[in-house]
């Protein structure tokens, strides 16, 4: 079945379904569900946003399977693309000296050790050493290294705030600081994304309730976003600080390691690092690995410690990691030379688009997106030409997660990219625009992506 078929026929395999499983789930094989709904019944006839599309894009435009080394090139359904769709901006993740540290410290500690959390019985010299090295490198007093970042992020926000406190935190925050503020029971004020006078208002009723309540104010909003790189306002933000009175956390998952002088992250590249009260990193993008950290003055990262729930009641993070980031943080100050080999990457890349007339945004870090205009018809087609014809993998983003009618390309370049597959990329982009707008998306195209 060609891709414009298959996606046309979307309602038309969700409604077999469904009765395929109502069928299952038939009041007359199951009589106690006759009044009451069950859970699973209710899932079955459900449909996602994104569940809509399960089976039927599987494997190609959700959950694709890249294999290979991780580098520019790697293997998508057997063929060979260049691919810019990897957080690893530094291009550590195959760096010879960390492959290397990863292997030892495996082969020495094994990935069980240490067992247990933290708290109990999962606490180390190594997780202890990297927790200064961290705090140093980011200019902070103490940091606590968290055994993934979001589920870190979740807990940080628990952990600080009570029922008095209020929170105003910028609208295009990543999920794991919505998941914070759902456990949140004071007030929230979100302002419009990156508009201070939206943060203004929104300080002004923050400020009215804390009045009554007697709590705090926290600020909260990303460094560099991850979907549209542009950078939060964070020296505005701060300018705001001492007539508002308010702490300010700062998710940089995609600053750290990347922005700034020396790669300690946006607030470096601010100039406004001492403002941030509590600084958040994750391991997971410039650091090519898993978990994050938090750091800040060393009473209330103390405090975090012992009452971060997501860190007191899960495992602590494996031995191989932390020397993994060890050394990460080692080569990352080691070799400058990788940071400046990513912003020229990242130069010719935008650069290069901008002049052939593309949309980027105001992105001002790594990521780069391009917006093109296109129904999830065309943009599926499109795709799949990109991939397929031009070998070129990226990740793709359609309405509802952005506007309808927008279709979202984002690269994100590296450290490890050459200046050649820059090219290739802005050339094939250039032809599928021309393709786009000359309507060949709007029909059929002759390949099967879904047969393998
Ligand atoms: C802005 C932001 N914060 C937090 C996270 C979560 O980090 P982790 O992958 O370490 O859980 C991500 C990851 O996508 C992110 O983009």
């Amino acid at each position: 079945m060609e891709l414009f078929l298959a996606i046309r026929n979307v309602k038309i395999l969700k409604n077999f379904c469904f009765s395929e499983k109502n069928l299952y789930f038939c009041p007359n094989i199951f009589p106690n569900f006759k009044k009451k709904m069950d859970i699973f019944q209710k899932i079955a006839s459900k449909t996602t946003p994104l569940g809509q599309y399960q089976g039927i894009g599987d494997g190609y435009f959700l959950f694709p399977e890249l294999k290979g080394e991780i580098a520019p090139w790697m293997f998508f359904r057997g063929k060979k693309m260049l691919t810019w769709s990897l957080n690893n901006y530094l291009g550590l993740a195959n760096h010879p000296e960390i492959r290397k540290t990863d292997a030892e410290a495996a082969q020495k500690w094994g990935l069980a050790y240490p067992m247990g959390a933290r708290m109990m019985s999962g606490q180390t010299e190594h997780h202890i050493e990297l927790e200064k090295q961290l705090a140093k490198f980011v200019n902070k007093q103490r940091s606590y290294v968290l055994n993934y970042g979001y589920q870190g992020m979740v807990s940080i926000i628990d952990t600080l705030l009570d029922r008095n406190d209020v929170i105003v935190y910028d609208s295009e925050s990543h999920a794991c600081i919505l998941d914070g503020l759902r456990l949140h029971i004071g007030k929230r004020f979100v302002f419009a994304h990156n508009q201070m006078d939206s943060l203004q208002k929104q300080l002004e009723h923050a400020a009215k309730v804390v009045e009554k309540t007697k709590g705090g104010i926290l600020v909260i909003t990303e460094g560099a976003f991850g979907m549209a790189g542009d950078l939060g306002n964070l020296k505005d933000i701060a300018a705001f600080k001492e007539k508002y009175q308010f702490r300010l956390l700062v998710d940089d998952a995609h600053g750290f390691g990347v922005m700034g002088k020396t790669g300690a992250g946006t607030g470096e590249h601010f100039g406004v690092q001492e403002q941030v009260d509590l600084y958040f990193g994750t391991f997971a993008k410039a650091f090519a690995g898993i978990g994050a950290f938090v750091a800040g003055e060393k009473t209330i990262v103390d405090y975090l410690q012992y009452n971060m729930r997501s860190q007191i009641f899960a495992k602590s993070l494996p031995m191989p990691m932390v020397f993994g980031i060890l050394k990460r943080l080692e080569v990352a100050q080691k070799y400058p030379e990788l940071r400046t080999q990513l912003w020229s990457v990242v130069a010719a890349l935008q650069n290069g688009l901008r002049e052939k007339g593309f949309n980027l945004g105001k992105t001002q870090c790594p990521v780069t997106p391009v917006f093109l205009e296109g129904s999830p018809h065309q943009a599926a087609n499109l795709l799949v030409d990109l991939r397929e014809n031009y070998n070129i993998f990226c990740s793709m983003v359609v309405y509802p997660v952005v506007p309808k009618n927008v279709i979202l390309l984002r690269l994100i370049p590296t450290a490890v990219h050459s200046l050649d597959d820059v090219k290739m990329t802005i050339d094939a982009f250039a032809e599928i625009q021309k393709n786009l707008i000359s309507g060949k998306y709007n029909y059929e195209i002759k390949i099967n992506p879904l047969e393998k």
